[in-house]
């Protein structure tokens, strides 16, 4: 019995060190900039960003280009796009192009491939997505048109995807020495994907799929220099969360990119800012019988209603 109880002991232990080293990867990679700043530039020129008109998408487009790289903004909205990419040039040397396209539709890509024939693109930042309803809601309650869901949070990031990581393969081959064989693949999925999230049933699962997805294609090519990286971020604060107030947890959306830039090189998941990587275990010890409990859920569904209708502004 007693051994079996120092057993337990050194085996939480053990988590906790586990733990304590990703932590202070996180401080390490953050506070002492280990990333060279190169870094992503030396990726290749362009980089690509689907849902590029607004929020995390848009700080993606700025950032990116301050580490002066050229941008492809899709998105939906022509009139953000022609305004983001006058902005981008006015104050980077980077170049612009944007392409309209709605990820709910499904007859896009040979459009998209085409405006993108003859770029080299180092990154691609898969992060168009769309949250049917930002309250908690039961399925049947939750509004929007499933198939458009499925389309802009899943075929989006399979279909940009084989676009781009063709090129990114291919060219290597092509390329003069030394070999490019680099590129960066980032899929934006959710911190409501790391576990099943009752009342945003569709939306968690469609992210559960980008978590998948990225993590054994990022198997499949890192031997050839690809790094594709899911991130699962809580809350930051955008039109899609109508404009949250920020604080510790509640990130905005330039402060979130910024971050989540310095960890590329991380793995192959990361919250994409350390506030978020530590709700993550915090939420991660609440038991599963407790988090799924109807008095945990009823909580929830008012308690979190509440608090987001007391938080939010219709901008
Ligand atoms: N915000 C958060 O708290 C949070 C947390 C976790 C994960 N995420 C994920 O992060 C990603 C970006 O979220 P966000 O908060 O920045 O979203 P957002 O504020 O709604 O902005 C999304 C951008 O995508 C565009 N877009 C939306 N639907 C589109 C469609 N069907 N076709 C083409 N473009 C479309 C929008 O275009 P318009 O400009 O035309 O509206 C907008 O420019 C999403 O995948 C989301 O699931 C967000």
């Amino acid at each position: 019995m007693e051994q079996f109880f120092v057993f337990v002991g050194l085996l939480a232990c053990l988590l906790c060190l586990l733990k304590c080293v990703r932590l202070s990867r996180y401080l390490l990679l953050s506070f002492w900039k280990v990333l060279p700043g190169s870094f992503l530039r030396s990726m290749g020129q362009w980089a690509v960003i689907t849902g590029a008109g607004d929020g995390i998408g848009k700080a993606y487009a700025f950032e990116l280009a301050k580490h002066g790289l050229n941008v492809v903004l899709i998105s939906r909205t022509l009139e953000k796009l022609q305004a983001i990419a006058e902005e981008i040039e006015g104050t980077t040397e980077s170049r612009v192009k944007i392409v309209q396209a709605d990820f709910t539709k499904e007859d896009i890509y040979d459009h998209i491939k085409e405006k993108l024939k003859g770029l080299e693109i180092g990154i691609l930042v898969n992060n168009v997505g769309m949250l049917p309803s930002l309250l908690p809601s039961r399925f049947l309650n939750t509004p929007g048109e499933i198939q458009s869901l499925i389309h802009c949070n899943i075929t989006s990031v399979v279909k940009m995807t084989q676009l781009v990581l063709k090129h990114m393969e291919s060219s290597a081959a092509f390329a003069p020495l030394p070999y490019r064989r680099k590129g960066l693949i980032l899929n934006i999925s959710s911190g409501a994907a790391l576990c099943p999230w009752p009342l945003y049933a569709l939306y968690s699962a469609s992210k559960a799929f980008v978590c998948t997805f990225s993590k054994a294609l990022h198997v499949e090519y890192r031997a050839k220099g690809i790094i594709i990286q899911v991130l699962t971020p809580y809350a930051v604060s955008t039109p899609m969360t109508k404009h949250l107030n920020t604080n510790m947890v509640t990130k905005t959306a330039d402060e979130f990119v910024k971050e989540s830039l310095k960890y590329v090189t991380i793995g192959d998941e990361t919250c994409g800012c350390l506030a978020h990587e530590i709700l993550a275990m915090l939420l991660n010890l609440i038991p599963s019988r407790i988090f799924y409990s109807d008095t945990f859920q009823e909580f929830f569904l008012t308690g979190y209603s509440d608090y987001l209708k007391r938080n939010t502004s219709n901008r």
